[in-house]
C-alpha cells in the first residue's frame, strides 16, 4: 500500500468512461475488471454511511486490500487496493451531513473521490431521506455537498435523476452545483420511470450546456451494446463523460477499446479477480448470474446454479485449479478470511421481523458466512435444524422460527432463538436450505456446535 501521506493526482472527470454505481455489482472484482477492460473511474456500489462508521479499517497483508470490516459481524462492507485508489469513488447513501462528512474522512485516504447518491428510488433509500429523497430537498443536498467539499482532500460529486420538468432540473443542477461539486453524473429518468422508458437525453443535453462543471452523463446502456455506441450517447447528450451500469454489468468487456470479449472470457477474467481478491462466494455467484443472464437455463448455468462455494463456481469453468492454489498460498501466508475480526456482540432483539425488514434489520442478526453443504449430512437427525429443534426443547426454549427473503433464485433466512436472530449471509439456492444455514449459525453462537469443524468440513466460508 502506497503512504497515505503521499500527494496524489486529483482525480479529473472530463472525458471519462466510467462504471456506474451498482449495489452488489460494483464491489472490488468487478470495479477491477472495468480498469483493466479500459474504464477510466469506477464507482462503487452506495455504502450506506451508518454501516460504514461501524467498520474498523484493516490492511490485508495478505491479499494486499485494505478492507473496511464490519465490527458487528465480522462481513467486509468495502475493500479497496493500491491499484484502484486513484479512480475509485466511494458513493454514499446518507441523510445527514455530519454522518457524511464523518464518513467521507474515514475513507478519503484510501479512494480518489466521494459521490453522494441522490437518484435511488429504492423504498429503503427514500423512507431513510436518502437517495431520491434529496432530490426533493435541494437546500439540504446542497449542504450536504458543501461540506463534504469543504471538509475533504478529495473532489465530491453527486448522482442525480432529471425531474419531470426541464425548469425544475436546470434549477436543481445550479443548486448543486454551487456546493463546489467537481462534476455531476445524470441518469436521464426520473424516479417514477423505469428501465425501459427512454432514457431523456434532451434533459442531459441542456444540463451539459448549462453547467460550467462537468456532466456525467448515464441512463444510456438500452442503447449501448457496444463500443462505438457509448461515443454516440456521449454525442447525443453533449456531455463530458458517460457513465455505464446495465451495459457493463452484463458485458465487462465493453469497456475495451478493441472488440469485445466472449462471455466465457469475461466470467473466467472476473473469476480470477474474485480469488484473488478472496470475494465472498455469494457476491461472487450474483455478479456471475447477471453476465450468464438466460443462458441460466442452459446446462452448464444449471450446473452453476447448483454451486455454494469459491471452488464450486470456479470448477464450472475449469478454475478450481487456481482457486484451490490461491487459498492454499492464502492460507500458509496465514489469511482466516473475514474471521479475522471477530463479531463483537450477540444482536439486541427486535421484536418479530418481517420478511421485507430483514435486510434492513441485519444489525440485529448475528451473522456469519456458513454454506449448507447437503452431503455432509447422512440422516434427517443430524441436520442443523433438528439439532437446533432438539436444543430448545432441551433447554425449555420456544421452538426456533425461520424468516427467509429471496432474490432472484437465491435465498437467506434467519431464525429466532431464545429472543436472539441468527442468520447465515450464504445466499442458498432454496428455502430449505438457507434455513439449515441459519441454523448452522445459530448451533455456532450457542456452542452446540464447534466453528473448527465447520471450517474444516468447509461449512464455514472465509
Ligand atoms: C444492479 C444495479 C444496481 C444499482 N445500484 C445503484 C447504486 O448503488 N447507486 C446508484 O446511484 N445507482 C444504482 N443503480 C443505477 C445505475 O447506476 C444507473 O443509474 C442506471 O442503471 C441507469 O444506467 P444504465 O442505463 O447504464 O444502466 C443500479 C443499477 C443496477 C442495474
Ligand atoms: C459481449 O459482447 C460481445 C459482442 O456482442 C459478445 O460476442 C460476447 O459474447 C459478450 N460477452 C458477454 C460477457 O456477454
Amino acid at each position: 500500500m502506497t503512504a497515505a501521506s503521499e500527494p496524489r493526482p486529483r482525480l479529473v472527470y472530463a472525458d471519462k468512461i466510467i462504471l456506474a454505481p451498482m449495489v452488489r455489482i460494483g464491489t472490488l472484482p468487478m470495479r477491477l475488471l472495468a480498469l483493466d477492460y479500459g474504464a477510466d473511474i469506477v464507482y462503487t456500489e452506495e455504502l450506506i454511511d451508518w454501516k460504514l462508521l461501524r467498520c474498523v479499517r484493516r490492511e490485508n497483508d495478505v491479499l494486499k486490500t485494505v478492507d473496511y470490516i464490519d465490527k458487528t459481524d465480522g462481513t467486509v462492507v468495502f475493500r479497496t487496493c493500491a491499484r484502484e485508489r486513484d479512480r475509485v469513488v466511494l458513493q454514499l447513501g446518507s441523510c445527514d451531513a455530519g454522518r457524511a462528512l464523518r464518513v467521507a474522512r474515514l475513507v478519503e485516504s484510501d479512494v480518489a473521490g466521494i459521490d453522494l447518491n441522490m437518484g435511488c428510488p429504492r423504498r429503503f433509500s427514500v423512507l431513510g431521506g436518502m437517495g431520491a429523497a434529496l432530490l426533493g430537498q435541494p437546500e439540504k443536498a446542497s449542504g450536504m455537498l458543501r461540506g463534504l467539499v469543504e471538509g475533504l482532500s478529495i473532489p465530491v460529486t453527486c448522482k442525480i435523476r432529471v425531474l419531470p420538468s426541464l425548469e425544475a432540473t436546470l434549477e436543481l443542477c445550479d443548486t448543486l452545483a454551487s456546493s463546489g461539486i467537481a462534476a455531476i453524473a445524470v441518469h436521464g429518468r426520473t424516479i417514477d420511470e423505469r428501465p425501459q422508458h427512454a432514457n431523456r437525453n434532451y434533459v442531459l443535453k441542456k444540463i451539459a450546456e448549462h453547467l460550467s462543471i462537468p456532466v456525467i452523463a448515464n441512463g444510456g446502456s438500452k442503447e449501448i451494446e457496444k463500443r462505438e455506441d457509448i461515443f454516440r450517447f456521449k454525442q447525443d447528450t453533449h456531455c463530458s463523460s458517460v457513465m455505464i451500469a446495465r451495459s457493463a454489468e452484463w458485458n465487462c468487456s465493453i469497456f475495451r477499446s478493441t472488440e469485445m470479449l466472449p462471455m466465457e472470457q469475461v466470467i473466467r477474467d472476473y473469476l480470477k479477480l474474485a480469488v484473488d481478491y478472496d470475494n465472498s462466494p455469494s457476491n461472487t455467484k450474483y455478479c456471475v448470474q447477471n453476465i450468464l443472464r438466460e443462458l441460466q437455463e442452459s446446462p452448464l448455468g444449471k450446473r452453476f446454479l447448483e454451486t455454494q462455494t469459491l471452488e464450486q463456481i470456479c470448477e464450472v469453468w475449469s478454475m478450481d485449479n487456481y482457486c484451490r492454489a490461491k487459498t492454499q498460498e492464502y492460507r500458509v501466508k496465514g489469511f482466516q478470511g473475514r474471521f479475522e475480526v471477530a463479531p463483537e456482540r450477540l444482536g439486541i432483539l427486535s421484536s418479530g421481523g418481517s420478511k421485507r425488514k430483514l435486510e434492513e434489520e441485519a444489525e440485529d442478526v448475528q451473522l456469519m458466512c456458513c454454506a449448507f453443504l447437503r452431503n455432509k449430512y447422512n440422516d434427517e437427525s443430524s441436520l442443523p435444524k433438528s439439532r437446533l429443534a432438539r436444543w430448545t426443547e432441551s433447554n425449555r426454549k420456544k421452538l426456533p422460527s425461520y424468516v427467509t427473503i429471496h432474490e432472484e433464485k437465491l435465498f437467506r433466512s434467519v431464525v429466532l432463538v431464545d429472543g436472539r436472530k441468527y442468520g447465515s449471509s450464504f445466499w442458498e439456492k432454496n428455502k430449505k436450505w438457507a434455513e439449515q444455514g441459519a441454523a448452522l449459525v445459530c448451533l455456532c453462537a450457542l456452542g452446540v456446535i464447534d466453528p473448527e469443524t465447520l471450517t474444516k468440513s468447509g461449512n464455514l466460508l472465509a
